[in-house]
């Protein structure tokens, strides 16, 4: 098992976005803004803060426009160069990646989580690497990956990120059953997707964020289809349980799962709040609008 620094980030982004038609057929459902930011620049941001050095995007098809997202724009930039629009063009410089620092591998059809997964191997080779769900965004003083890299220093192995629910909504999420405590987090000894109601071994649920063992790549190549008729990286991750150590990091902070649409939406108030230049108009027009509804 290798327990090297964690470098590379594989953020898969070749899902459909079926929640979020029509506007997903022609955007892809992490190019959608929360604020003034599409939704993968916070996950891109959340993996600089931890220190991730190469970013590996598996997209497919219609999402073309990721990838220009993360490069330069020339007409864009030399137009706000002529108008002298020093403020745009320094977000727009902050966003770009370093040069090499971006690779982009094709998943052909939606196969499920645990195929875009595997469509990276080659390009994250034999080394440990954080995976991001890019609908999942956070809100939190240290993020959730840096809390992770920090937890995963101690433990070694595989990290997943859990969060506590709602006993009674537990089967709609991967659960996690809790061992020995260990820093911010906890051994894990089993997972189940989605359990049927009332037989959750914990309200832990896994929520978007991981540090895995290259030894995945291995045993997603063979897995077989699972639920809903995808290759499901929760059972990839069951079988090396068998071979690995796994801990669970206790997030403590905001969650937002941004494909669906309560979650965009409350996601893009939570952001507006937090920004100072919008905050005061956005909070007087919640205030009406709530009050409104009484
Ligand atoms: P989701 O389960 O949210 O699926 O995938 P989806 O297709 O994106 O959205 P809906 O359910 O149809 O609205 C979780 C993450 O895994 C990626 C998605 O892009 C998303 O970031 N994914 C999923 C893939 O890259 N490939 C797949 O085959 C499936």
């Amino acid at each position: 098992m290798t327990a090297g620094k964690v470098k590379k980030a594989v953020f898969p982004v070749a899902g459909l976005g079926t929640r979020f038609l029509p506007a997903t057929k022609a955007v892809p459902k992490e190019m959608m803004t929360v604020v003034d930011k599409p939704v993968i620049q916070y996950v891109v941001e959340e993996a600089i803060e931890a220190g991730i050095e190469h970013f590996v995007f598996v997209t497919g098809r219609n999402k073309g426009v990721i990838e220009d997202y993360f490069d330069i724009q020339y007409e864009l930039e030399a137009t706000l160069k002529a108008r002298n629009k020093k403020t745009e063009l320094n977000v727009l410089s902050s966003i770009l990646p370093k040069a090499g620092s971006t690779s982009f591998t094709r998943q052909q059809e939606p196969l499920g989580l645990g195929h875009a997964v595997w469509c990276a191997r080659d390009i994250v080779g034999h080394e440990p690497f954080a995976l991001l769900l890019p609908d999942m965004i956070m809100k939190s003083e240290v993020s959730c990956l840096k809390g992770m890299v920090d937890l995963y220093e101690v433990s070694g192995g595989n990290v997943i990120a859990v969060e506590e629910c709602a006993p009674e909504l537990a089967h709609r999420y991967g659960i996690v059953a809790p061992g020995e405590k260990i820093g911010e987090g906890f051994r894990i000894t089993g997972m189940v997707e989605k359990p049927p109601q009332g037989t959750q071994p914990s309200n832990f649920f896994i929520n978007g964020r991981y540090i895995l063992q290259p030894e995945i790549f291995e045993i997603l190549s063979t897995q077989e289809s699972g639920a809903g008729n995808e290759i499901q990286l929760t059972d990839g991750m069951l079988k090396l349980l068998k071979q690995q150590n796994f801990t669970a990091y206790h997030y403590r902070g905001e969650t937002y799962d941004t494909g669906a649409k309560d979650g965009f939406i409350m996601a893009n108030v939570a952001f507006a709040l937090d920004r100072p230049d919008i905050r005061g108009l956005v909070e007087a027009d919640l205030k009406a609008l709530i009050s409104a509804l009484k």
